[in-house]
């Protein structure tokens, strides 16, 4: 077995999900009548609106300190950029050409990018929503915008991470509940840093 996530980095990641999930299914349920039901089930509509924005700052802290130690680890590199124009063979299944990837592949980094990205906006707009009396008329009616756009592209983009990391590719929610993954699954999806990983191991045993 090859270790992949410490305790500290799997506890900062369910954190983020959990926290992330309640932001989000609290906020749907806020934002359209037809999603109403969803409040229903989380505690009622005045529950809902109160905690709402304390999930979403648990959420935007507990990713802050995902950001603090997966950032240097999530630059793309060279063959990051291949992978990334040739991606559309990697969701086909068929990886002829496609470079062997480090821990993460450019796929998973550019998730990481954009969650942080559309996480500052959530939080950035959601602080103006929360206390619109102080805020400027210009920031408030941007932020009716930006909020629900950030939301909807994290939300997708959570949507096929949870489809890859769950369902596509088998063995890797072990990786993020247990810390672990087999040799022949690092082998087969993160090839180069199975190399760098079983290079170290080896030196260390000599
Ligand atoms: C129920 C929800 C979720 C599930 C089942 C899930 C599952 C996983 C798994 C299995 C991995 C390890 C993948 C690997 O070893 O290659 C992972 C990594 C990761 N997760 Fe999640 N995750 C969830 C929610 C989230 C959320 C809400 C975020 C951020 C907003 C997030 C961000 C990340 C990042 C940045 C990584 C590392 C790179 C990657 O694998 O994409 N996850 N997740």
């Amino acid at each position: 077995m090859i270790d992949r996530f410490n305790i500290k980095e799997r506890f900062i990641h369910w954190m983020v999900a959990i926290c992330f999930i309640y932001a989000a299914l609290s906020g749907l349920a806020m934002w359209s009548r037809h999603l109403f039901w969803i409040a229903t089930v989380l505690g009622g509509g005045e529950t809902v609106r109160a905690l709402h924005p304390w999930g979403g700052i648990i959420f935007a802290l507990a990713l802050g300190f995902m950001f603090r130690n997966w950032a240097s680890q999530m630059k793309l590199d060279s063959d990051d950029k291949v992978w990334l124009k040739m991606s559309h063979r990697y969701a086909m299944n068929d990886e002829a050409g496609v470079p062997p990837s480090g821990k993460y592949n450019a796929g998973q980094k550019m998730l990481f990018w954009m969650q942080s990205a559309f996480t500052l906006l959530l939080f950035l707009s959601g602080m103006i929503l929360w206390f619109p009396e102080i805020m400027p008329r210009t920031l408030r009616l941007g932020a009716v915008l930006v909020h629900p756009l950030a939301a909807i592209g994290s939300i997708g983009g959570i949507i096929l991470h949870i489809y890859m990391s769950a369902f596509a590719v088998p063995g890797s929610l072990r990786a993020m509940t247990r810390g672990f993954v087999t040799p022949g699954w690092a082998k087969a999806h993160h090839r180069k840093w199975f190399q760098q990983t079983t290079k170290i191991e080896d030196e260390r045993a000599r």
